[in-house]
C-alpha cells in the first residue's frame, strides 16, 4: 500500500519530465504503475493501479492522478480489502512536480537521458516530498516515455497507511506483509501538437503578403511535387487527401480520408499563413503527421503554389 503512495510520487515526477513546451497528456492505456509485496517472507507478488491520468502543462508543472480504487492485486477480495482498509481514507492520490524542462527539451527522437525529479505526493491532505531518478526516452515527435531508473522504495509509515496494513494482515491471517515496497513505473505521454499549430514556425508576414502576388502558373509546376499524392478535385483522395478549396478550410476535414490523429486533433484553419508554415516544414509545423514530404525549401515556390491553390479553388 505504501508502494502506492511512492508510485504516485514517481508518476508525478515522470509526468513532469516530458514537459517540452507542448501540452503532454498521459496515455493511460500504455502506462503502468506497479509495486511489489512479499508475503510470509516467501511469496512475491506484483500489484498495480489501472487507472492513471495526468498531464504536464506548458509551464512545466506536472500533475498525475492515481485512482487508488483501481488497485489490481489479481484477487478480487483482496482488491476490496485494500480499498476498504488501506485506501478508503485516502481516496485518490495526486502527484505534482516542478522540474527543469531544459534537460528534456533538447532531446531528439531516439535519444534518452536520466533526470532527477523532485516531487510532492499529496495523500488525504498530507504531502510527502521525494526525489526519484527517472529514465526519459523520446519515442517520437509527440511521444515521451518516462520510467523509474532504479528501484524506488516506499515506506508504509511515511505514507501513513501503516494501520491499514495491520488490519489487512489480521484479515488475511498472514504472518507478515512487507512494510517497505519496491515501485516501478512506465509512463507514456503524448503531446497534443496544438502548440506547434499555435505558433507556426515559419509563416512570415512577407510570405503571406507575397502570396497575393504569387505566380499561379509557376505554382502549377510546383504542384507537380504534390500531385502524386494530392488531387484538387472534390472528394478525390489518393495517398493524401483531396486539396479541393483547401485555403480557408479547417484541417483534417476532407471527406472519406483517414487522417492521422495529429491532423485530426489539430485546431487549425488552412489560411495562407498556416499553409506556408506547414509546407515549409511539415514535420516541424505539425509533429506526428503522416505526410511523407520534406517541405518546400524555396520561398518563391511556396508563394507561387499558394497563388495556384487560390486560383484553382
Ligand atoms: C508522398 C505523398 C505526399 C506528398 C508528395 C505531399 N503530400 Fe500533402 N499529405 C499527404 C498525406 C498522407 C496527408 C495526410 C497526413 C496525415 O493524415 O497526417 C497530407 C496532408 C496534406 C495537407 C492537409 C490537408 C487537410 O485536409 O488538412 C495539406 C494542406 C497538404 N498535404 C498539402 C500538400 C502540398 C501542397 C504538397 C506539395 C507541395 C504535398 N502536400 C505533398 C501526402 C503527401
Amino acid at each position: 500500500m505504501k508502494l502506492l503512495l511512492k508510485a504516485v510520487t514517481i508518476a508525478s515526477a515522470i509526468v513532469a519530465t516530458p514537459a517540452l513546451a507542448d501540452n503532454w497528456t498521459l496515455d493511460s492505456d500504455s502506462s503502468h504503475l506497479a509495486y511489489g509485496t512479499i508475503k510470509k517472507n516467501t511469496v512475491g507478488e506484483v500489484n498495480g493501479f489501472t487507472n492513471l491520468s495526468g498531464h504536464v502543462t506548458p509551464d512545466g508543472k506536472a500533475e498525475i492522478d492515481i485512482d487508488l480504487s483501481s488497485v489490481e492485486t489479481n484477487i478480487d477480495i483482496r482488491n476490496e480489502r485494500m480499498i476498504e482498509f488501506v485506501f478508503r481514507k485516502v481516496g485518490s492520490a495526486k502527484l505534482t512536480a516542478d522540474f527543469d524542462m531544459s534537460e528534456v527539451s533538447g532531446l531528439s527522437v531516439g535519444e534518452t537521458t536520466t533526470i532527477d525529479a523532485e516531487s510532492v505526493l499529496s495523500l488525504a491532505g498530507t504531502d510527502v516530498t521525494f526525489d526519484a531518478e527517472l529514465f526519459v526516452a523520446r519515442l517520437s515527435d509527440t511521444a515521451v516515455m518516462v520510467s523509474t531508473n532504479d528501484m524506488v522504495f516506499l515506506n508504509a509509515e511515511d505514507a501513513g497507511i501503516n494501520a491499514g496494513v495491520d488490519t489487512l494482515k489480521e484479515l488475511a491471517d498472514l504472518s507478515g506483509i512487507t512494510r517497505t515496497v519496491p515501485i516501478t513505473a512506465r509512463l507514456i505521454f503524448h503531446s497534443d501538437g496544438k502548440q506547434a499549430a499555435a505558433t507556426p514556425a515559419s509563416a512570415t508576414p512577407e510570405i503571406v503578403a507575397a502570396a497575393v502576388q504569387g505566380d499561379a502558373k509557376a505554382g502549377k509546376k510546383v504542384f507537380r511535387k504534390c500531385s502524386a499524392c494530392h488531387k484538387l478535385d472534390q472528394g478525390r483522395n489518393g495517398v493524401g487527401p483531396s486539396l479541393h478549396a483547401i485555403i480557408g478550410k479547417s484541417a483534417g476535414q476532407a471527406e472519406g480520408f483517414r487522417f492521422s490523429s495529429a491532423l485530426q486533433d489539430i485546431d487549425v484553419v488552412w489560411t495562407q499563413e498556416n499553409l506556408a508554415a506547414f509546407l515549409a516544414d511539415p514535420k516541424g509545423f505539425l509533429p506526428g503527421n503522416r505526410m511523407q514530404f520534406p517541405g518546400l525549401k524555396k520561398e518563391d515556390d511556396i508563394v507561387n503554389l499558394l497563388a495556384y491553390l487560390q486560383d484553382a479553388s
